[in-house]
């Protein structure tokens, strides 16, 4: 396996999002041999069931880049000690109908940026829980928690901070492996 495709998303829609800035951060930080595409949540509309069999274009085509990725990238923030609703919003979307879920397998790892000192740590073990029953293989560590965000972050949106810098690297380099891994044990 030569290339290794990640996709990555931020569940804020804020436009000067921390999470989103620490996404294009990562393009800067990716190991040799991988490539990081990012995907806007703001066109996913509030999920509903009756609609899960004909989604709006914006989900099939969030689904079918899910798909083709080899391992995907969220950056959470933390909202009132949990993931956002945009994020577990399209997240829903994308494993419905049940039986064509579109994460089932795939390796991920998890970075967040937040006001508190925490750098959202309590939304990123909700997070986890919910890859359980997704039935997908977070990475484990290094664990990338950036808090205070104003601190690592400059007004122009550049990820300042060189030891948060190091650790996304770190986190994408151990993705890459991690992914790299669990396509080898496939028969
Ligand atoms: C927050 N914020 C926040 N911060 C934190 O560290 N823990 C928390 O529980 C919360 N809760 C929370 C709830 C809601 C509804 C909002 C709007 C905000 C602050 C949050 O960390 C801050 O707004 C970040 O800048 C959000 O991430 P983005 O949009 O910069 O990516």
């Amino acid at each position: 396996m030569s290339n290794v495709k990640i996709l990555g998303f931020a569940g804020s829609l804020r436009q000067k999002s921390y999470n989103r800035a620490a996404l294009r951060a990562a393009q800067q930080l990716l190991p040799q041999e991988a490539s990081l595409e990012l995907f806007d949540l703001a066109p996913i509309p509030p999920f509903s069931e009756d609609e899960e069999k004909t989604p709006p274009a914006a989900v099939t085509e969030f689904k079918r880049q899910i798909r083709q990725a080899d391992a995907i990238l969220i950056a959470t923030p933390e909202y009132n000690y949990s993931i956002p609703g945009v994020l577990k919003n399209a997240i829903d979307w994308a494993s419905r109908p049940y039986g064509d879920s579109a994460w089932s397998g795939k390796p991920v790892a998890i970075l967040g940026a937040s006001a508190g000192k925490l750098g959202t740590a309590r939304a990123q073990y909700h997070l986890r829980q919910v890859f359980v029953f997704l039935d997908m293989h977070p990475l484990n560590k290094p664990e990338v928690m950036i808090g205070p965000a104003a601190d690592a972050f400059g007004a122009d949106g550049e990820l300042k901070d060189e030891k948060t810098r190091e650790m996304i690297r770190k986190q994408l380099a151990a993705l890459v492996q991690w992914t790299r891994c669990l396509k080898q044990g496939l028969p």
